[in-house]
């Protein structure tokens, strides 16, 4: 790394700061070895249901709401505030602490690096909270779908862009590669005002989607959804399924598959 400054740190500040970081560290390691014991933590099979609840919402207001939340927050905070903020009125309880603010980071494929779209990271946050683990069920298929679809397939009442909006498949739940496809088709820079819209529809579309998966879960249960195996045991591997788009030349073999 550059001698360059870091957040208005120096090195030297920082070198300086590391002994009082490793002093607090000490203070909190003794404090863990004295009170806590990771046995006692959440992940025991007892647990597995922590999912806050749910009341089924309309999936027409909440892509309304993801829309307009993601002028103010981008795709991640958009996704997960469409339903937790029509949820603080309808179940209330711990959906009314809990602060949307807090998953802004999710927005370019958390943090402008292109991996997950933030709207399918926003999904994922919210039916975890809702659905506990069969949250993660829910998102696979989600993601599946996503992947599989035309988008953005929603059409804002009151547009922020109102020209043409073109649409793709992404083949992929990376940012980098959805957003790329697209800017490709539309011929449209990252920071025009068509892409910024393109992706809060983004938002709506996975919004109103996972909300007629979980509108389905309360009426017939969560089994009807588990329509896509998952990934690992598909392929050995964690993966996405565009295998020949970055493995053009041969997909590599997979050890233990
Ligand atoms: C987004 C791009 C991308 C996609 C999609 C992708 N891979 Fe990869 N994969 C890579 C890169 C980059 C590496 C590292 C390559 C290297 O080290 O030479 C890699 C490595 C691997 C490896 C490790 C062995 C090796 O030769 O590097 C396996 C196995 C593999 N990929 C299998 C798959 C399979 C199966 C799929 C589809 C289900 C897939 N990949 C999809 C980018 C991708």
């Amino acid at each position: 790394m550059s001698e360059k400054k870091l957040c208005n740190i120096s090195r030297r500040n920082l070198i300086a700061g590391a002994g009082k970081l490793a002093i607090g560290s000490a203070i909190a390691a003794s404090a863990l070895s004295v009170g806590f014991d990771v046995k006692d933590a959440d992940a025991s099979k007892k647990s597995l249901k922590w999912g806050w609840g749910y009341k089924k919402l309309d999936p027409k207001e909440v892509g309304e709401i993801a829309y307009k939340l993601w002028y103010k927050g981008y795709c991640c905070y958009a996704v997960v505030g469409s339903m937790v903020l029509p949820l603080r009125r309808k179940v209330g309880g711990p959906y009314k602490s809990l602060p949307i603010d807090a998953f802004r980071f999710g927005h370019g494929g958390v943090i402008g690096w292109g991996t997950i779209c933030g709207t399918l990271l926003g999904a994922g946050i919210a039916t975890s909270f809702i659905a506990g683990k069969t949250g993660e069920m829910m998102l696979n298929d989600i993601m599946a779908w996503y992947t599989e679809t035309k988008l953005p397939e929603y059409k804002p009442r009151h547009p922020k862009y109102k020209g043409p909006m073109p649409i793709t498949v992404s083949d992929s739940p990376l940012c980098h590669i959805s957003v790329g496809k697209w800017m490709k088709k539309a011929n449209k820079s990252f920071k025009s005002p068509a892409r910024r819209d393109r992706c809060a529809r983004l938002a709506a579309d996975v919004a109103i989607y996972t909300v007629k998966i979980l509108n389905q879960w309360v009426d017939d249960g969560y089994e009807y959804y588990m329509e896509n195996e998952p990934q690992v045991a598909k392929y050995g591997i964690t993966a996405q399924n565009n295998c020949m788009e970055c493995h053009a030349k041969g997909i590599p073999g997979v050890p233990g598959k």
